[in-house]
C-alpha cells in the first residue's frame, strides 16, 4: 500500500473542522443581490450602439481610485485559476468539496458586480479593462504543488488582505455607491478569512511544527493574488501612496491580527521545527515593521514637500 501523504492525512483529520465551519459559514452568510448595488439608471450605450465612446472626463473617480478598483476587479476576475488551486488542494469530496463550490459561488459575484458598477458609471476605460482581463486570465494564477498547510495559511492572509483592500478602496473612492458595494464584498471576504483562520487554528493543534513552518513561509513569501496584473508594481505603489494598502496596513491589519488569533508566539510544545519557524518569523516581522515605518516616513516627507510646493 502506498504511504499516506501528510496532506492526505491532514485532509482527513481536518474534515470535522471543515464540516463544523461550513455549517457556521452557511448560518452566518446572509444572501445578497449584486444587482441591488449597481446604479443602472446611470447607464447608457457605448459607441457601437450609437452612443458615446468612453472618455476619461466621464469618470467621477480619481485616477488612483480607478487604479485601485481595476486592480481589485482584475484580481477577482482570475477566479477560475483560484478555483483550480483550491480544488487541487482540498479535493471535491464531502465537506471539503462542498466548501470549494460554495466559496467559488460566492466569489463569482464579486467580479461581475464591480464590473457592472464601473461600466454603468463609466468609471474606467472599458476597452483597457477588457484587454487587461483577457491578459490576466490567460496568465492565470499558479501556486504549483503548494502543500495543504501552506494553502490554508496563504488563503487566510489573502482573504483578509482582499477584505481590507476592498473596504479601503470603497472609502477612498468618494462615492457612497462604490463604498456600499465594496463594503458588501469585503463582508464576504471576511467570512472566507474566518473559515480558513479556523482551519489553521485546528491544524496548529494537530501538527504545530509543520503548521508554524507553513505560516512562516507564507508570511515571508506573501504576494497579492493580483501580482501578475500588468504594471502591478507601479499600481501597487500608487495604492500604497494613497494609503489604501501599504506595508503598515499589511503588517498591522493583516499579518499580526491573524498571528495573534492563532497565538503563534504563545504556543507551547511546538517542537524544534516549530521553534525554528517561529524564530524566522519573528526576525522577518522586525524587518517588515522597520520597512513599513521607513515607507510611512518617506510618504510623509513627500506629502510635506508637495504641500509646501503647492
Ligand atoms: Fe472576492
Ligand atoms: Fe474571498
Amino acid at each position: 500500500m502506498a504511504p499516506i501523504s501528510d496532506s492526505t492525512r491532514l485532509l482527513h483529520d481536518l474534515e470535522p473542522v471543515v464540516t463544523e465551519n461550513l455549517d457556521r459559514h452557511l448560518a452566518a452568510a446572509k444572501e445578497w443581490m449584486p444587482h441591488e448595488y449597481v446604479p443602472w439608471s446611470l447607464g447608457r450605450d457605448f459607441a457601437d450602439l450609437g452612443g458615446d465612446a468612453w472618455d476619461p472626463e466621464q469618470s467621477r473617480l480619481t485616477p488612483v481610485a480607478r487604479t485601485a478598483l481595476e486592480v481589485n476587479l482584475l484580481t477577482e476576475d482570475n477566479l477560475p485559476s483560484y478555483h483550480r488551486e483550491i480544488e487541487r488542494a482540498f479535493g471535491r469530496d464531502r465537506a471539503w468539496g462542498a466548501w470549494v463550490h460554495r466559496w467559488t459561488a460566492e466569489e463569482g459575484r464579486h467580479a461581475y458586480c464591480i464590473r457592472d458598477y464601473l461600466l454603468v458609471t463609466r468609471g474606467v476605460d472599458p476597452v483597457e479593462l477588457e484587454r487587461a482581463r483577457m491578459d490576466v486570465m490567460q496568465t492565470g494564477f499558479d501556486a504549483e504543488e503548494k502543500p495543504l498547510l501552506h494553502v490554508l495559511a496563504y488563503v487566510s492572509f489573502q482573504e483578509l488582505a482582499t477584505r481590507v483592500s476592498h473596504r479601503n478602496t470603497g472609502r477612498y473612492a468618494s462615492d457612497p455607491i462604490a463604498e456600499k458595494l465594496l463594503a458588501r464584498v469585503a463582508t464576504d471576504e471576511n467570512l472566507h478569512m474566518v473559515f480558513y483562520r479556523n482551519l489553521v487554528k485546528a491544524a496548529l493543534e494537530i501538527d504545530p511544527g509543520p503548521t508554524l513552518r507553513a505560516i512562516t513561509d507564507e508570511v515571508v513569501g506573501f504576494q497579492m493574488p493580483g501580482s501578475m496584473i500588468a504594471g502591478f508594481t507601479r499600481k501597487a505603489a500608487q495604492i500604497a501612496k494613497a494609503g489604501i494598502y501599504d506595508l503598515r496596513i499589511h503588517h498591522d491589519e493583516i499579518i499580526w491580527p491573524l498571528l495573534r488569533q492563532w497565538g503563534v508566539f504563545d504556543l507551547e510544545g511546538v517542537g524544534a521545527e516549530g521553534e525554528k519557524a517561529r524564530g524566522e518569523l519573528a526576525d522577518f516581522l522586525t524587518g517588515l515593521d522597520a520597512q513599513a515605518t521607513r515607507f510611512e516616513e518617506q510618504r510623509a516627507r513627500l506629502e510635506a514637500r508637495q504641500a509646501a510646493g503647492s
